[in-house]
């Protein structure tokens, strides 16, 4: 399932990505669609090996590795340097679904994809279209948020970007492998993480149930983290 992560970048960051971005050299995103995508996308993209890209990208894992419910529900082992694009003019992505094994270029890890993740750079307000549609099991989501929050998903689902008929949609987003490969174990170890947030200002210092309820997390995690 589809879940928002609000202000992963605050509305300053926000202003300081979009002055740069807002005059960069995008090129043509055919570039760099895989054999599965050709024919799907029209948009543009920021030259991932540009000071630019690898310098806002940076940036963007800075501060997921400070927003614990990113931690928590992707339970990240590898992330894929972000990447930047830009829809304007009906440009659009049509339905696909990412590839499953991606190489950082220029190295030899390969990071699979375990979540997809778009983090919207552009208000809503700024262009028509340009919404992320999801299919999952319950049905169609349809994302567009707010400049600096993000949507993470299963990159097992079929996804697309609705044609941008006014102004420009930038976005960063990139693909995470997670420690815990398996959406249903990831999605058990996230509920019970939450539910021991929750508790935790309720009860006293060292509760011995608060302590158990821990302990079985990290036990989890344990054996089910490939690393
Ligand atoms: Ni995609």
């Amino acid at each position: 399932m589809p879940m928002v992560i609000a202000q992963v970048l605050g509305k300053d960051e926000v202003r300081q990505f979009r002055a740069r971005l807002d005059v960069a050299d995008w090129q043509d995103g055919l570039k760099t669609a895989g054999t599965l995508a050709r024919g799907a996308k029209r948009n543009l993209q920021l030259d991932d090996d540009s000071e630019l890209a690898v310098s806002l990208g940076n940036h963007v894992l800075r501060r997921l590795g400070d927003t614990p419910l990113f931690v928590s529900a992707a339970l990240p082992s590898r992330i894929y340097p972000p990447k930047f694009n830009c829809y304007t003019g009906g440009g659009t992505y049509g339905a696909h679904i990412d590839s499953a094994v991606m190489q950082i270029p220029g190295t030899g890890i390969t990071v699979r994809s375990d979540l997809s993740a778009t983090l919207f750079l552009s208000e809503p307000d700024e262009y028509d279209g340009g919404e992320l549609e999801i299919d999952s099991a319950s049905g169609r989501q349809t994302i567009k948020l707010h400049a600096g929050d993000m949507v993470l998903y299963p990159s097992t689902s079929l996804h697309r970007v609705a044609p941008v008929t006014r102004g420009a949609r930038i976005a960063s987003f990139f693909w995470i492998e997670s420690l815990v490969g398996d959406e249903g174990r990831r999605a058990l170890l996230f509920e019970l993480d939450r539910t021991i947030q929750s508790l935790t200002p309720s009860v006293p210092d060292g509760d011995r149930n608060l302590l158990r309820l821990t302990g079985i997390y990290h036990n989890l995690l344990r054996r089910w983290a490939v690393t």
